[in-house]
């Protein structure tokens, strides 16, 4: 029986800042054989998503931190390459939360099958038909509840959940205005997306003043993927009975200590509603999300953009990308099978 090596990045310190290769060093381990009903999976693409930082600190979430020695957590694609489970054979595919590594070893209840033979890009699975796509459904709709002739305010709004959240708000009627940090992004939002306006957060200037020229009727619905000074901006330009949905706050994830928001006293003065959410929430609607974004994607109802980088060793400098916002759209690392 041949011994798999595993090509691993593990966590071996809590990073303060963003995280470098002191605190996400490689190592190679031998991959162990499944135990019963375990599965191995060849790796084929892991999901860098702003969370995972997140997991690296030791700060009270919504799922437990990284231990520290542990495979740095994320949801992967593999093929299995060893079975002990009556459900899976080698040579099928299989999505799970498994780790920065070349090999994962899971129980088989833990794996959900893909169908390769359906034609649909696996990698599509970690993104608009996946976890990205699911996020901006769930808070577009159950959490911003969008009326049509709504103003509905996204924050990155080029990237892998706030390019879908507005679309799906154009699809049901709203003015739609993006924030991103390049004209490229801009453009994209705005030409190929429909995008009713667009600001370019770091040529703009006051961001309030930006807001309030690109929604001049005020703000129904803000989606907020970053929070930090563009929360407490977007906080001034809210209408009476506006919704909040904080889905993210990217801005702070590497800035130990940020300072919070200063324009709370909004909420009241617009009786504004304000929900903290996570996909994981939604799991037992995931077939529903899951439909209506296939049957929108199939008929060319929203266009989504992915940027697939090859090789594990890449992993940390490519993740970090999330962070400059260099990547366009939602990012993967893929692992090319031989
Ligand atoms: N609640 C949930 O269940 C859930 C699930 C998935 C994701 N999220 C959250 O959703 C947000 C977006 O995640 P994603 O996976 O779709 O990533 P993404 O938007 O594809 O990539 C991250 C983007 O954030 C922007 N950004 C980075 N630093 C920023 C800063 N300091 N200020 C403003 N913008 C900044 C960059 O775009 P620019 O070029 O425009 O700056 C970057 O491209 C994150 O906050 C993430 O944690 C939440």
């Amino acid at each position: 029986m041949t011994t798999l090596m595993n090509r691993q990045y593990y966590l071996a310190s809590r990073p303060a800042g963003a995280p470098d290769s002191s605190n996400v060093p490689a190592r190679d381990v031998p991959v162990p054989e499944p135990a019963d009903g375990e599965v191995v999976l060849k790796n084929l693409y892991i999901s860098l998503d702003p969370a995972i930082r997140g997991w690296m600190g030791d700060d009270p979430n919504y799922i437990e931190p990284i231990a520290l020695g542990d495979a740095v957590r994320s949801s992967v694609i593999g093929r299995v390459v060893k079975s002990d489970s009556p459900d899976f054979a080698e040579g099928d595919v299989a999505m799970t939360v498994g780790a920065w590594e070349a090999y994962t070893r899971v129980p088989g209840v833990m794996l959900n099958k893909l169908d390769e033979a359906a034609g649909i890009p696996l990698s599509t699975y970690l993104g608009v038909l996946g976890p990205t796509g699911l996020t901006a459904y769930f808070g577009l709709l159950d959490v911003g509840r969008p009326k049509a002739g709504d103003t509905v305010l996204v924050s990155a709004a080029a990237g892998a959940v706030g390019s879908v959240v507005g679309q799906i708000a154009k699809m049901q009627g709203c003015r739609v205005v993006g924030m991103a940090g390049t004209d490229d992004k801009c453009r994209w939002l705005e030409e190929d997306l429909g995008f009713d306006a667009v600001i370019n957060y770091k040529q703009c200037g006051d961001y309030e003043a930006a807001i309030r020229v690109a929604c001049p009727k005020g703000v129904d619905v803000y989606f907020d993927n970053v929070g930090g000074e563009i929360f407490d901006a977007a906080l001034l330009c809210l209408n009476k009975f506006a919704r909040v949905a904080v889905c993210g706050w990217i801005s702070t994830y590497n800035v130990p200590d940020a300072p919070g928001p200063t324009n709370l006293w909004q909420l009241v003065a617009e009786s504004v509603t304000v929900q903290g959410f996570t996909v994981i929430d939604y799991m037992d609607r995931f077939p529903e999300g899951i439909a209506q974004l296939a049957e929108w994607v199939v008929a060319g109802k929203l266009q989504f953009r992915e940027e697939i980088v090859d090789g594990l060793d890449n992993i940390l400098p490519t993740f970090l990308r999330l962070f400059d916002g260099s990547n366009q759209g939602k990012l993967v690392i893929r692992i090319p099978e031989e």
